[in-house]
């Protein structure tokens, strides 16, 4: 492999990767904010802020895939004499004598240098509180007095993302500020229905503002050389339609030596009808203010910093290892578990491949992203699966998605993906395991937020269930409705027009015998789950019932499942094969391998080890396991969306990074260490993040969905990355089966699974109210337990049992 440009480095210490250079081969971005206020903002300072929902309550404007790409951000201008620099390279482009980006746990540093002036911009959204702080402190590095003009600058999304890009002829006459002091504030629409307003201070005095776009910019320029910064001179404008914007202008003079920190404040506020105004016209100020005063001292901000790095100590002292090797562990205890907590906030909704307006929460991207987060912050994975359930429908069926806001079901992304009625037994089994509150399943949750329709958490699981049962084709699989897991194989929907949306043309029912073997797998491995918690909530013959569909199921898929060397993906609308060595293309898929593998289904008749074989020799290249091979190379219409991909990318043999876990759980499952290890090695980001730094393009220290696959034009190169199933699928993986500790009713189960060249390593584990030290001396082994000594004593079997307090373990296998 040729030496490649470095852009960055990790610098684990302080949980932060380091970025060195502003021009990265994409954008490299993070997020700040952990539950309702949340910004994107890259290692140039662009992106947006958003409150608790990206499209319908955006703060500030952002224009996606623009020329050039990532343009538009909070932006600090520096004119210092003739010249104009900014500390994130960005906009301007100033060449920097020094430039230096830290995206660490929910917060972002940009700083840079200068002819002697350092500028370092601190960005990062308090605890519980409704803004995004920008600590900026100037630093005069030379020997001569500085007189700098500063100018900050954030542009205002007229609050909902979708009609803000399109609806011009009312948005550009709505627009509205209001200015006091040091505070802008953008009161666009509040006047009518809206309740809320948001505001851009600063805790200096200003020598000047401006708040309409054009009379900052003018017109024929850019942000790149702003009219008002150009000139050094503030155009004091008040917005009156047109494009609301906010930007103070500040003069600053710097002895030799002297630094000065200047706290900006971009803040959400919301108001009773009864109190919106003080005057007529007068937005009420009050929470501003008090929000402002809790933040306009330096020592304020430093505090609430401290107690959001305490929060990340906290959540990244739950389970953290040493293993000795630095690649693993930082992925385990810093960024893996980062990115999950990511996922979970955000599901699919808003990042840098997802424009905020398209989707929402998805119903099983949430219940799989709980998987990854329920060990941090148990109570809101715990509302998460209420708000989850709460959108299903009375027959198990379910929106495929919903509204951050409103948690409504949202039927603009359509329903009918068979799959999605199982994820909610996932999720809560994750949750009862890690919490042992088992109170959970007692609640009562309505059904399509429907008053007067509730019924219990476990009877909505029941349906789930029941739902797959009442939906089986003519091999008695899983029929597929709309799609599986995998959105894109539409073998129901027929679409010959490309202005039809896969996910919403219509959804043939009648007469179709389309199944899917993923589900079959997927229902095998609920369905196991599910029956052993009715067994331990005492519903004996409801575990009875179920079991027998298990049974049942486990039989179809070895009788109709089953292709001789792997699983069959599934069967499509007419009944014949998908998947199969009898295909042109397409012969084999990773779904089905992984969830059948995971199922353990033929395990016995060495089906499992044939199908993990085969991925190996079809599926598996230098970047991961693609997810069809080979590619399909032409559409067609009885698949759908699967086949509209060019061969190498997303759905159409892409390395799907999310699938690449179900793997090599099935590997772990039939105790084959090295093998699990070689395929997670592969996406693994600190494995790849020296060597694709300008391959990959994206992130190298966070998963990205999809890298192109092996029939791709350039194998390797990733996108959509961080929003993504791989984070809690890559954390259930390594922390569950690899390093082998699984939360489980009654304790934590040991059980790793390990490349023959593992050496001993500990797992510190908070779990409820104890906390574990468990050491495992893999001696060499790559699966089996033989002895495992809690405080001193040996125990029968591998499950330590759950009690409260310090406990120290070992584990020799
Ligand atoms: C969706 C997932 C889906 C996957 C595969 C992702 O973009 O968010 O729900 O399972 O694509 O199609």
């Amino acid at each position: 492999m040729e030496q490649q440009k470095r852009y960055g480095h990790f610098d684990d210490q302080h949980r932060e990767y380091v970025i060195t250079d502003p021009q990265t081969p994409w954008p490299w971005i993070n997020y700040l904010g952990n539950e309702d206020f949340f910004s994107l903002i890259s290692n140039t300072a662009g992106g947006y802020s958003f409150y608790k929902d990206a499209k319908f309550r955006r703060i500030t404007r952002y224009r996606y895939n623009n020329v050039p790409m990532d343009n538009g951000g909070r932006y600090f201008y520096i004119k210092d004499g003739d010249t104009v620099w900014n500390p994130g390279w960005k906009p301007c482009k100033t060449p920097l004598d020094f430039y230096e980006c830290r995206h660490g746990m929910s917060y972002t540093r940009i700083t840079g240098r200068k002819d002697g002036v350092e500028a370092s911009v601190l960005f990062f959204v308090p605890l519980k509180k409704w803004c995004e702080v920008q600590k900026l402190t100037l630093k005069n590095e030379s020997s001569a007095v500085k007189k700098l003009k500063l100018f900050s600058f954030e542009e205002w999304c007229l609050w909902n993302a979708a009609t803000d890009m399109e609806n011009f002829q009312r948005n550009f006459s709505t627009g509205e500020v209001e200015i006091e002091g040091s505070t802008i504030y953008h009161k666009t629409e509040y006047r009518e229905r809206r309740n809320h307003y948001a505001f851009y201070h600063v805790n200096a005095p200003i020598q000047g503002y401006d708040t309409d776009r054009e009379t900052f910019v003018g017109l024929y320029n850019e942000f790149a050389n702003p009219d008002a910064v150009m000139e050094g001179k503030p155009r004091n404008s008040h917005a009156h339609g047109w494009s609301p914007i906010a930007s103070h202008y500040i003069e600053v003079e710097l002895k030799p030596g002297e630094s000065k920190d200047f706290v900006f404040l971009l803040g959400y506020i919301e108001n009773e009808q009864d109190e919106k105004f003080e005057a007529p016209q007068v937005i009420n100020k009050k929470k501003a203010h008090a929000l402002i005063s809790e933040l306009d001292t330096t020592e304020k901000v430093d505090k609430a910093f401290a107690e959001l790095n305490a929060l990340w100590d906290n959540l990244l002292n739950i389970y953290k290892v040493r293993t000795g090797n630095d690649k693993l562990d930082r992925m385990v205890n810093i960024w893996n578990q980062y990115q999950c907590m990511v996922t979970f906030n955000f599901s699919r909704s808003a990042s840098f491949f997802e424009s905020g307006v398209g989707r929402g929460m998805g119903f099983r991207d949430s219940n799989q992203d709980l998987v990854g987060f329920v060990h941090q912050i148990p109570p809101r994975a715990r509302q998460r699966i209420i708000d989850i359930a709460s959108t299903q429908f009375p027959d198990g069926g379910c929106y495929h998605q919903y509204q951050p806001l409103t948690k409504r079901g949202n039927n603009d992304i359509g329903g009918g993906f068979n799959d999605d009625p199982c994820w909610l037994i996932f999720g809560t089994v994750a949750y009862i395991k890690e919490t042992g509150d088992f109170s959970i399943l007692d609640e009562m949750v309505p059904f399509d937020n429907q008053p007067g329709s509730e019924v219990t958490l476990f009877e909505h699981l029941k349906i789930s269930m029941d739902h797959v049962i009442k939906n089986l084709g003519p091999h008695m699989l899983p029929l597929i409705g709309r799609a599986d897991w995998n959105d894109c194989l539409n073998l129901n929907c027929f679409s010959w027009d490309p202005n039809e949306s896969f996910q919403t043309t219509e959804n043939v029912s009648e007469g179709t015998k389309a199944e899917s073997l993923m589900i079959a797998g997927l229902f095998v491995v609920t369905g196991k789950d599910y029956v052993a918690l009715c067994k331990k909530t005492g519903k004996d013959d409801e575990a009875a019932r179920m079991q027998k569909a298990v049974d049942a199921m486990i039989d179809a898929v070895k009788k109709h499942g089953w292709d001789g060397e792997w699983y069959l993906r599934a069967y499509d609308f007419y009944g014949r094969k998908i998947g199969s060595n009898e295909n042109d293309e397409a012969k084999i898929f990773i779904e089905s391998q992984g969830w059948c593998t995971m199922a353990e289904i033929g395990a016995e008749d060495g089906l499992v080890a044939k199908s993990l074989d085969s991925c190996k020799k079809y599926l598996e290249c230098e970047h991961g396991m693609v997810l069809n091979n080979p590619a399909f190379s032409k559409y067609i219409y009885e698949y759908g969306e699967i086949s509209s991909y060019p061969e190498g990318y997303k759905e159409n043999a892409g390395i799907f990074c999310h699938n690449n876990p179900w793997v090599i759980i099935g590997e772990c499952l039939a105790g084959r260490g090295n093998d699990a290890w070689s395929h997670y090695a592969k996406i693994l980001p600190s494995y790849v993040e020296e060597k694709y730094q300008t391959l990959h393009k994206v992130e190298p220290y966070v998963n990205c969905q999809m890298v192109a696959g092996k029939d791709a034009f350039k194998p390797g190169e990733g996108k959509n990355s961080w929003l993504t199933g791989t984070a809690a699928w890559m954390w259930y993986t390594v922390s569950e089966f690899i390093l082998g500790i699984k939360p489980d009713y009654d304790g934590i189960r040991i059980d790793p699974c390990l490349p023959e060249t593992a050496t001993d390593y500990t797992v510190q584990r908070k779990f409820r109210d104890a906390d574990y030290e468990i050491t495992i001396h893999p001696n060499g082994a790559q699966k089996g337990v033989k002895k495992v000594v809690l405080d001193g004593s040996p125990i029968e079997g591998t499950v330590i049992p759950y009690s409260a307090g310090k406990h120290v373990v070992e584990v020799t296998m």
